[in-house]
């Protein structure tokens, strides 16, 4: 079943527990954006860094494109994931959700200085750190707990005339905090097309140059000039693309580099530690829930 409208809602009822499992499935399946809310229809955001749903029923909204074909998905939703399996996929036209999103998303504060502000609302602290953004089509907003770690360590760290690369790269909300923070250049790469024009995007709305700010797919000639310069490479990815990119995320930093790495579980820090062990000494740096931040320095001189 793909349709011709602009989006497309699945709907459904998963309990607490099940969520950040569902969530991950939804995501793997195409999904855009989820959306959980309580049974007294208060909408909220996937939850933010630190907090936790107070109610045990959720339903949960999964968001896809309006041309994506849901019948393999309806079909393949797993049964232990949810109390209540989406029936069938909504329309949804492009104002209406639009709307949805500008009531439920408001400027969130991240570390000391930096927030993240959509552009329906005037900053809450005008003097702060202010990265504009409005939720589109690429990952990354901020409301998702590996943004959120990922953007408060960039917020503590010192990046001011650091070259930054932000792998995986999607809306480019980390790239961009960087540059705000301080950074001199910043590279944004990413194998879907749409992230590069939506982190260019928003770049330019950030006003940052594009002297600053740049966005590739990982092509090898861009990955080369880069070569051994990185101060910092954030990447939030999930850890089977991080432990595979390991030697491509490495070979970016420059000696004594930082590399911050988010998007794996608690129960696979081991493997990805190990998987950039000759080359970075990871430890865990921060958890939200099962999501685990990792922060390492280069062992090269
Ligand atoms: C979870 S999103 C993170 C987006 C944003 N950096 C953030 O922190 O919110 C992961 C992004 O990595 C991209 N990605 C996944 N595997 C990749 C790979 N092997 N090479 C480059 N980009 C990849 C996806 O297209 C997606 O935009």
């Amino acid at each position: 079943m793909s349709s011709d409208a602009d989006w497309q809602e699945l709907h459904c009822t998963a309990r607490k527990d099940q969520i950040n499992a569902l969530e991950r499935w939804f995501f793997n399946a195409g999904a855009l954006s989820i959306t959980l809310e309580d049974q007294a229809d208060q909408p909220l955001l996937e939850p933010g860094p630190g907090e936790t749903p107070l109610w045990e029923a959720v339903r949960v909204t999964a968001l896809f494109a309006g041309d994506q074909d849901l019948s393999p998905v309806l079909e393949a939703v797993p049964g232990e994931l949810v109390t209540k399996a989406p029936q069938a996929a909504v329309l949804v036209a492009d104002r209406e959700w639009t709307r949805v999103w500008e009531d439920q998303f408001q400027p969130m504060q991240m570390g000391n200085r930096l927030w993240i502000c959509p552009s329906w609302t005037l900053p809450l602290k005008p003097d702060a750190i202010n990265l504009q953004l409005d939720p589109g089509l690429a990952f990354g907003t901020g409301t998702h707990m590996t943004t959120a770690m990922c953007l408060k360590a960039l917020d503590a760290a010192s990046l001011e005339k650091t070259c930054v690369v932000d792998y995986g790269c999607g809306s480019g909300i980390l790239g961009i905090a960087a540059a705000l923070l301080g950074a001199k250049q910043v590279l944004g790469v990413d194998n879907d097309p749409q992230a590069i024009t939506a982190s260019l995007n928003n770049a330019s709305r950030n006003d940052i140059s594009t002297a600053q700010f740049s966005a590739s797919l990982p092509t090898a000639s861009e990955l080369e000039d880069w070569k051994g310069s990185a101060d910092w490479v954030v990447a939030n990815i999930l850890a089977g693309p991080l432990i595979e990119l390991a030697p491509t995320l490495t070979t970016l930093m420059a000696p004594r580099g930082r590399l911050v790495l988010a998007g794996l579980l608690e129960e696979q820090t081991e493997q990805v530690i190990a998987a950039y062990a000759p080359e970075v000494m990871l430890a865990v740096a921060d958890q939200q829930e099962e999501w685990v931040l990792l922060v390492g320095e280069h062992h090269s001189l």
